[in-house]
């Protein structure tokens, strides 16, 4: 039970912000299309990274994560830029509904 507006808005504020901190950013409705070679890469999954579509450390604290993938030969590759795709990191054309 709230006793007070003051606690109130804490609550929502607190909650609002637990919200805003897990939710990737979406960084374009499309995938970043790259020729890539062999190689160990991660994918960044909270969409504040500067150094798109890879991790540059930018999700810390916010409670997101990079998520490694690797290549056994060099090609081409669509990662995700939505954030929202269901194969990430690979893109799954969810973004096409964004
Ligand atoms: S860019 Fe995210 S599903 Fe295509």
């Amino acid at each position: 039970m709230v006793k007070d507006v003051d606690s109130f808005y804490g609550i929502i504020t607190k909650k609002q912000n637990e919200a805003n901190m897990s939710e990737p950013e979406i960084t374009q409705k499309k995938p970043y299309v790259l020729e890539l070679e062999a190689g160990d890469y991660w994918w960044c999954g909270c969409g504040r990274s500067k150094s798109q579509p890879f991790c540059d450390g930018s999700h810390s604290g916010t409670g997101l994560t990079p998520q490694k993938f690797t290549l056994t030969e060099k090609g081409k590759v669509w990662l995700c830029g939505c954030r929202r795709s269901g194969k990430s990191p690979h893109c799954d054309g969810t973004h096409k509904a964004l």
